[in-house]
Parts: structure tokens; C-alpha cells; sequence
């Protein structure tokens, strides 16, 4: 539907915007499932992340100039205003930051929330020179992040992928791969490393399924949950630290990592594009499962 443009309040950036990401979380607030969670206000846009150019600024603020090509995640959920759309506005000190220079729009929109989440999850899981990572969901935006940053680290990364993605997986940085619907996981896991692993970041499992691979992390080690299925008092019992992670959007980070993109140390992957108009069968699709890699709305 057609909108006024949005204006910039104090403080705040109004972004022209080429090309949005979507991301799980788009289609969860669609389906009413953070309700309660996250406040969203109607009529309601869509989306968190983008890339574009700043078109005006508010009041105050300095932070940038028009006609700089920024990206970010906007976050406008509880104003109406996401980023499946012309323009966004976020506040000049919130999670926004000049784009990658090695990337195109469509290719910097697709960064901000899987990457920030697998930056954050990496610090907090303390990925490090020698430990061992097992990720799972590794073939999605957030992990193929993952894989790349704690590779990046030097853990010693063991990913879970289908057939058609052990290639990407390896090249990504995965010292191992692992088909999760080969045989039993935990089994294949177990067998492979009789001792444990340090870190269990997982992404996409629910509790059940998630008590069982903590099996395969070693006493005081650690595992994180993305989609809040860690049983956290529970998996302390057994001498393991659990997080339910939730991610922390911020410019800076924003910053970093389009440093480690433009040093060649980070890649995304955008594996579809599509026009506004084919959104809602993306996000169908989204939903179905089966990513390998970013989709991307060109605006
Ligand atoms: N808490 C937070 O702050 C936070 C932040 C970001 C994301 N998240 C959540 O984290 C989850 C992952 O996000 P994403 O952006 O990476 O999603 P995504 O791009 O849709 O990727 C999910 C990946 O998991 C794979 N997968 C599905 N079931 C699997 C299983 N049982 N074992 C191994 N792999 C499996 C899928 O491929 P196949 O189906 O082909 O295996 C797909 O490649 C989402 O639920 C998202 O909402 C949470």
C-alpha cells in the first residue's frame, strides 16, 4: 500500500532504501508469534534489515550526511515502520553504520541481523584457538556467519548440512560436516568426538531435541539456544552452561563487521532476490524452511 513518507524525528536518519533482508523474525511477527514479545503497531511494515542511502536527517542529527550509503537493522516494528519499504528511519546512534565497501546494496542489506546474531553468539559462547564448535542450522544466514567467525577464531568448526551445501560448508571454513538427516545426530556427533565438544550453538532446535545434543558437550562447556529452547537450569545440573540468546543490534557492531567483510574475512551469501510484489511467496517459502543463504528484497 501506498504511505507518507516517514519523517526523521530528532536525532534520527531517514534512509532511502535499495534493498531490504528478510529474516526469520519477519515472518514470526507476520504470524503473531512475538506477540507479547516484541509491541508491533498497524498498519505494519515488515522487516528489520536494509541498505540505502541517507535522504534526510532530523534535528541534531550529525552523525551522517545525505547521500551516504548506510545499512543496518531499523528495527521499526513497534513504530509500523520496518524495512520492506522506500524509505526507514533509525536513530543516528542505533543499529546503523556505513555500508561494506566491497558490497552492493543487496548484498549489504542481507548482513545485518544473521551476522550481528553470529558475531554475538561467537563472544558470548567464547569461541577460541582450539575448542570445538558444533553448529546446528549451519547452513542458514546465521549460521554460515557462524561457521565463517568461528573458523575465524580458530575453533575447530563442525557443521550440520545437507549434501547439496557440505561443499559451502567446508569452504566457509567447517573443518567438518555433518548430515543431520543422515542418521542420528547425537550418535554421529558422539562417535566422532567420544570427548565432547566445547560449544553447542544451535539454531534451530526445540528442547527435546536440544537436551539430547548437550550430550555431546563436554562439563563446563557451553551451549546457546537462538530460538529460546535451552533448558538453561537443567543443562547447569549436568555441568553445562546454557544460554537463551537474544541478540544485541548496535551500529558499532554494524561497523566491525563490514571491516571484516571488506578485509575478506566475512562473505554472505545471497541465494534469492526478489521484487516487493513477490515478497509474501518469499516469505511463504522462507517459512518452508530450506534456506541456503539470504533472501533479499530489491525496493
Ligand atoms: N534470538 C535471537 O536474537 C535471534 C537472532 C537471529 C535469528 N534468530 C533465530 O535463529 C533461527 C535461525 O535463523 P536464520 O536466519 O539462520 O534462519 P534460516 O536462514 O532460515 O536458516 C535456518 C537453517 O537451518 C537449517 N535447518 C532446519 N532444520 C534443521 C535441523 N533440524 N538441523 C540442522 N539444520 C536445520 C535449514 O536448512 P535445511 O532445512 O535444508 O536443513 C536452514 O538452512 C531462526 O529461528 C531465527 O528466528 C534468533
Amino acid at each position: 500500500m501506498e504511505l507518507d513518507r516517514p519523517e526523521p524525528g530528532p536525532g534520527e536518519i531517514l534512509v532511502k532504501l535499495v534493498a531490504a533482508g528478510m529474516n526469520p523474525f519477519d515472518w514470526k511477527v507476520a504470524d503473531g508469534m512475538l506477540q507479547g514479545v516484541v509491541e508491533a503497531r498497524f498498519p505494519l511494515i515488515l522487516g528489520q534489515d536494509g541498505a540505502g542511502v541517507v535522504e534526510a536527517v532530523g534535528e541534531g542529527a550529525d552523525r551522517f550526511r545525505v547521500g551516504d550509503q548506510v545499512y543496518g537493522s531499523f528495527g521499526g516494528i513497534p513504530r509500523g515502520l520496518g524495512s520492506y519499504a522506500e524509505f526507514a528511519v533509525v536513530p543516528q546512534d542505533g543499529p546503523v553504520a556505513t555500508m561494506p565497501q566491497k558490497m552492493v546494496y543487496s548484498q549489504a542489506a542481507a548482513v545485518p541481523t544473521a551476522s550481528m546474531t553470529a558475531y554475538n553468539l561467537v563472544e558470548k559462547t567464547g569461541v577460541e584457538d582450539g575448542r570445538t564448535v558444533l553448529v546446528i542450522g549451519a547452513s542458514g544466514g546465521v549460521g554460515q556467519a557462524v561457521v565463517q567467525l568461528a573458523a575465524l577464531k580458530g575453533g575447530y568448526v563442525i557443521a550440520t548440512a545437507s549434501p547439496d551445501m557440505t561443499e559451502t560448508m567446508l569452504h566457509l571454513g567447517a573443518d567438518e560436516t555433518v548430515d543431520y538427516r543422515a542418521g542420528d545426530l547425537f550418535e554421529t556427533v558422539s562417535e566422532a568426538h567420544p570427548d565432547g565438544v566445547d560449544v553447542l550453538i544451535d539454531l534451530v532446535d526445540g528442547e527435546r531435541e536440544l537436551d539430547m545434543l548437550a550430550g555431546t558437550v563436554k562439563k563446563g562447556g557451553v551451549v546457546a539456544s537462538t530460538v529460546g529452547q535451552a533448558n538453561t537450569a537443567g543443562l547447569k545440573k549436568r555441568g553445562i552452561k546454557a544460554y537463551n540468546f537474544q541478540n544485541k543490534a548496535s551500529g558499532e557492531l554494524l561497523a566491525v563487521l563490514a571491516e571484516l567483510i571488506d578485509g575478506g574475512k566475512l562473505t554472505v551469501h545471497v541465494s534469492r532476490e526478489v521484487d516487493l510484489a513477490e515478497t509474501p511467496a518469499a516469505i511463504a517459502e522462507a517459512k518452508r524452511g530450506g534456506a541456503r543463504g539470504k533472501t533479499v528484497i530489491r525496493l
